[in-house]
């Protein structure tokens, strides 16, 4: 079972259980995690889904995908070195445990 650490900009924390291919937008959709808008429904078209991978996570997430980081530049928080679209963070075993910062603002 994989699950899924959401950790909002005021430290509330929601871990849900995930779905092996889903990706971390669709989990936090999937369980009504607040926070994510993922307005173009993951065609890396928006920014609305973006998230900050934990440390520790980082090399498991995988680098960022080809015009991820063209996208990140327009969203609408700061992007940081940990900076990802969740819609392009798909979910496996090695997933398991996944912890991600949600900015202050989606947009
Ligand atoms: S949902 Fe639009 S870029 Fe991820």
């Amino acid at each position: 079972m994989i699950k899924v650490t959401y950790i909002q900009p005021d430290g509330r924390e929601a871990t849900v259980k995930a779905r092996p291919g889903d990706s971390v937008m669709q989990t936090a959709l999937n369980n009504n995690v607040p926070g994510i808008i993922a307005e173009c429904g993951g065609s890396m078209a928006c920014a609305t889904c973006h998230v900050y991978v934990a440390e520790a996570w980082q090399t498991q997430a995988g680098a960022r995908k080809d015009g991820e980081e063209d996208m990140l530049d327009c969203a609408m928080s700061e992007m940081r070195d940990t900076s990802r679209l969740s819609c392009q963070i798909k979910l496996t075993e090695a997933l398991d445990g996944l912890r991600v910062y949600l900015p202050e603002e989606q947009g």
